[in-house]
């Protein structure tokens, strides 16, 4: 019989003698048990159990063994193995019920604890519906443009076309917050609270060069009680188109694409003749009852809330813009003409929404704007 070959002896193979693989076993065992926490544990298992671990390293080399030594080592090793995984998952199962436990506490929710956020408010329908206004112009190309509300005379009736004596000039109807002058030389035009956004369009035409189309939206301020109809301060919105060729029918075609886009296809609008003194011809603008569609003007069986059974809901004031105000406003009444169109938008709030009381709008109480969303 040939001496045992030397280098196949499991006793040779020094990775693989009994007590080595006992002291990685232990190294192992004392890495699991001395491990924190879960990530400090996935650390150890990469060391110690891991492809390249020194058991994982040792365990290569059974295969070069003898038979007999071979099912010896295997022996051994699948026992050390065996019981560093077993350490594993005991810990593992451990340290997860600790996680648990500690989430469950630190994450419970106090559903008694008193409720401290501040709570959220609401944008006030006016703005979303200028805003919603001022998209359905500035989608048909429209800019939206701005002016002072404290305002010089001059542009709020003078270039207007608003004579000296007209009774809107009266300090019972207007806002003076400086008085024109009453010496010749001391500055004829007074500082007014603007009583209207058409002054938005003089400064328009003065800004810029025609083609001109804008839309301005804008608070305003008259000497009126506040009650359920009126109040001193308001909202306006003013359309001004300048351009060659501009007719009636433009304004017409305008407004009834803004009447659809906000109340619904199918809605005509009418023209009533009206006098301002800024626009010749002027007219007075109705829709149709976007509720009963005029179904409810002279039929008792079908009355309509919304326009009172006219059929027609007035909305603004508009007409063909006067030469005498395009030229105060330095634009060639020969070669261009404009239309513009004026309305307030808290009637239109009051009709479109069914709200019976104006100083819902002005006092501020979150419960009336709340449930009208957060609309942006
Ligand atoms: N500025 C007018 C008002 O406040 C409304 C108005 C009427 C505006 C006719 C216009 C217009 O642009 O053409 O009563």
């Amino acid at each position: 019989m040939s001496a045992p070959n030397k280098s196949y002896d499991p006793v040779e193979v020094e990775a693989l003698k009994p007590e080595e693989i006992e002291r990685m076993r232990d190294e192992a065992l004392a890495a699991v048990a001395a491990a924190a926490d879960l990530d400090a544990l996935r650390e150890v298992k990469a060391a110690h159990a891991g492809d390249r671990s020194p058991l994982a390293l040792a365990n290569r080399e059974i295969g070069a063994l003898p038979p007999q030594a071979k099912a010896e080592a295997g022996k051994r090793m699948g026992m050390a193995r065996g019981a560093v995984n077993k350490a594993f998952a005991a810990r593992q199962a451990e340290l997860e019920a600790e996680r648990d436990a500690r989430v469950l506490v630190e994450e419970a929710v106090d559903v008694t604890l008193p409720y401290d956020r501040t709570p959220a408010g609401a944008r006030h329908p006016i703005t979303t519906l200028s805003e919603r206004i001022e998209d359905v112009f500035v989608a048909m190309g429209y800019e939206v443009a701005e002016g002072p509300e404290v305002e010089a005379e001059w542009f709020n009736f003078d270039a207007l076309n608003i004579a000296q004596d007209h009774p809107a000039r009266a300090m019972q109807d207007t806002l003076f917050v400086q008085a024109p002058g009453k010496k010749a030389k001391e500055a004829e035009s007074g500082v007014v609270l603007r009583t209207h956004t058409s002054p938005v369009q003089v400064r328009t035409m003065l800004d810029r060069e025609p083609p001109v189309y804008v839309i301005c939206p804008g608070r305003v301020y008259r000497m009126d009680e506040l009650d359920a109809t009126h109040t001193p301060v308001f909202t306006q919105v003013e359309l001004l188109a300048i351009d060659e060729g501009l007719t009636m029918a433009d304004l017409k075609g305008t407004i009834e694409h803004m009447v659809r886009s906000l109340f619904g296809e199918g809605l005509t609008t009418r023209l009533r003749p009206n006098y301002f003194p800024f626009t010749e011809p002027s007219a007075e603008l109705d829709m149709q009852c976007y509720v009963c569609r005029g179904e409810s003007a002279g039929n008792p069986d079908r009355p309509c809330r919304t326009c009172s059974s006219e059929g027609w809901i007035e909305l603004g004031g508009c007409g063909m813009v006067n030469p005498r105000v395009l030229t105060a406003a330095g634009i060639d009444p020969e070669k261009y003409s404009g239309f513009a169109f004026g309305f307030g938008i808290e009637r239109l709030l009051m009709f479109r929404h069914s709200v019976e009381d104006m100083r819902d709008m002005v006092e501020g109480d979150v419960r009336f704007t709340r449930p009208f969303g957060m609309e942006i």
